[in-house]
């Protein structure tokens, strides 16, 4: 599946039935009360299928601070008290005999507060670098910057903080960044818009949607899989085939153009660093390198609530916000009833207390139901393994 090129939005939700009378008066139908006729839009065949990619030359996505200081700034929910700030120093490098940063050599610190001016809390965290290798002729190796994540705790609910990230022993810090934390969990609380969306790439496309989410203020951005595509580019930066499979079949990998990442972080700062953004992988996060190794620029780069969701793994997590409870599954790792994603899912689902968050909305990256012919059909073993479990918690699809 890594090799299919996606461009048409895919995602899918289930949204939780509400629980008992929690709703007096209102009543939301769930699939339970139907079936009702579907509601579709005919394709309007003028929309474009596609779009050209942003040039790595455009203002918004060149790199546009010195050495180490901070750049690709992100946020991310972790528990309902605390936020993951991730960002990034240091230069990344491509090509011959690439040698990966020191992760030590740039320390990682938050500093926060609720009044501009005056951070007078200081969080750390870790920083790491990831590489992706291809031992091949002719195919180039990539190391990145250095990624740093801090955890910053404590917080209090509904309120707007301000914060800068970086080395304050090298006075390398970024500018002060404000966003507001979400209500703490509860019935009657709910975030009031959320952005969500599959399949975003580095278009003149992707930068209308994101314009256009912007502008509706959102307090909470899901991204569900497929973010870069940078595994649509030759490890040289040259656009590579859309069907790599159909064009090399004898190929042992998929070339991934590393810097395409790089570019879709700073691409994204304006929006991420002052709204949280969530992500789960997608087939175009899979980037197989040397060594079987998956999914290192996704599990490098972002920061997921999986070990406070009890997960092991970053390929799968759940999260609070507001009164919803958020299962993110991964359609791309084991999700047999015998592996550890379904025996996470299942514990999971029975730790959800409804009277605190009556809505759970489960989402992953491979639609279970899809008439679209390119990709038919594609997540039905995942269904066949997950469906019943998802209804028998009280989802309705
Ligand atoms: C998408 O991009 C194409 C060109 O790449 C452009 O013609 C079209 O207007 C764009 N659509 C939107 C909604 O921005
Ligand atoms: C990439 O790294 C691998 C493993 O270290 C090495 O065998 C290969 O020669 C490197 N490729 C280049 C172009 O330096
Ligand atoms: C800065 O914030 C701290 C704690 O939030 C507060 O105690 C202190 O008075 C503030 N300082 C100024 C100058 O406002
Ligand atoms: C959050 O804060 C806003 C603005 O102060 C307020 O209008 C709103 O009622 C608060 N929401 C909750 C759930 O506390
Ligand atoms: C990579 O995976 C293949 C197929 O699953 C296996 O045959 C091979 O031994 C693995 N290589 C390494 C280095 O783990
Ligand atoms: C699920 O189990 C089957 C049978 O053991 C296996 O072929 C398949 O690869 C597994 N799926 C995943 C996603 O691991």
């Amino acid at each position: 599946m890594a090799a299919v090129s996606l461009h048409v939005t895919m995602l899918l939700l289930w949204l939780g039935a509400l629980a008992g009378s929690a709703m007096e008066g209102l009543s939301i139908p769930s699939t339970s009360d139907g079936p009702f006729l579907p509601r579709t839009v005919l394709f309007d065949p003028t929309l474009q299928p596609g779009s050209d990619d942003l040039p790595h030359s455009d203002p918004r996505l060149v790199k546009r601070v010195p050495l180490i200081y901070p750049e690709q700034i992100a946020l991310a929910l972790s528990t309902p008290d605390a936020m993951w700030v991730s960002w990034i120093t240091g230069d990344a490098q491509i090509g011959e005999q690439v040698i990966p940063l020191d992760p030590t050599s740039v320390s990682s610190e938050v500093h926060y507060g609720t009044e501009s001016g005056n951070l007078t809390f200081i969080s750390t965290g870790t920083a790491e670098v990831y590489n992706q290798i291809y031992p091949y002729e002719g195919l180039l190796n990539y190391t990145s910057g250095i990624i740093h994540h801090v955890r910053i705790q404590g917080l209090a609910e509904n309120t707007t903080y301000y914060c800068r990230c970086g080395d304050s022993a090298r006075f390398a810090m970024s500018d002060e960044h404000t966003f507001r934390t979400l209500p703490y969990p509860g019935p009657d609380n709910y975030p009031s818009r959320i952005a969500i969306v599959g399949d975003l790439g580095l278009t003149y496309n992707s930068s209308s949607t994101l314009d256009l989410i912007a502008s509706n203020g959102p307090s909470l951005l899901l991204m569900l899989g497929d973010f870069s595509y940078a595994n649509q580019y030759t490890t040289a930066g040259t656009k590579g085939a859309s069907c790599y499979s159909c064009e090399f079949p004898n190929s042992p990998t998929r070339e991934s153009y590393q810097p395409h990442w790089d570019a879709w972080g700073r691409f994204m700062e304006p929006l991420v660093s002052t709204i949280p953004m969530i992500v789960i992988e997608g087939n175009h996060e899979i980037e197989p390198q040397a060594d079987n190794v998956t999914f290192a620029a996704y599990k490098a780069r972002f920061a997921v609530p999986h070990e406070e969701s009890g997960s092991n793994s970053q390929l799968f997590y759940s999260f609070d916000a507001d009164g919803i409870h958020f299962i993110m599954l991964g359609g791309y790792v084991d999700y047999n009833r015998t592996g550890e994603q379904f025996f996470w899912l299942k514990s999971d689902l029975e730790k959800v207390n409804r009277e605190v968050t009556p809505w759970l909305v489960a989402a992953w990256h491979p639609p279970w139901y899809n008439s679209y012919r390119s990709h038919y059909q594609e997540a039905e073993c995942m269904r066949l393994e997950m469906e019943d479990l998802l209804y028998e918690h009280g989802s309705c699809i």
